[in-house]
């Protein structure tokens, strides 16, 4: 019975961690969005519709400027993806700078209407994805 009661403590100490270690990238501290719901509603539209407008020669400045937008969209989900104190550890900096860095080499190159630059720079923004999820998304 005594080492029972020993073992609550701990147990709630364990579980306030484990609470606390998983709504750090679930979560912000203080705003409402869920990392799901970011990655639902913000990275994932963007990046797919990116993907696949970037696979032909946009029609006129208003598709180029539709790119545009998207990559902008993902450039800004690499600072809310850091903020609110939803980093746990470097390799998710790792991954939102990579997202950051190649997203404005994207918007650099749709800016320059230059589509095969931006393919390029746009295959090495899905790095950023996979490198997070591998340690992240369970
Ligand atoms: C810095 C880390 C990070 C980066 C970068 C990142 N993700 Fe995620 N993503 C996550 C985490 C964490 C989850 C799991 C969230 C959860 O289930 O609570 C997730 C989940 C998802 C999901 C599933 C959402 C759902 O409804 O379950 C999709 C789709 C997704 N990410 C797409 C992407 C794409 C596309 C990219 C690249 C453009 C990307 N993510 C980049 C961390 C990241």
């Amino acid at each position: 019975m005594k080492k029972a009661l020993v073992l609550i403590p701990v147990l709630a100490f364990a579980l306030v961690l484990a609470v606390g270690l998983s709504a750090q990238v679930k979560k912000g501290k203080t705003r409402g969005a869920l990392t799901k719901q970011l990655m639902g509603g913000l990275v994932r539209p963007n990046c797919a519709g990116l993907g696949a407008a970037l696979k032909k020669e946009p029609a006129d400045d208003k598709a180029w400027a539709a790119l545009a937008t998207q990559a902008a969209l993902l450039n800004e989900a690499s600072y809310i993806l850091m903020a609110d104190g939803r980093c746990p550890d470097g390799d998710w900096k790792a991954a939102c700078d990579t997202l950051r860095g190649c997203s404005k080499a994207v918007m650099a190159k749709i800016e320059a209407k230059d589509l095969e630059g931006a393919n390029t720079a746009f295959k090495a923004l899905t790095g950023a994805c996979g490198a997070c999820h591998k340690k992240h998304k369970k």
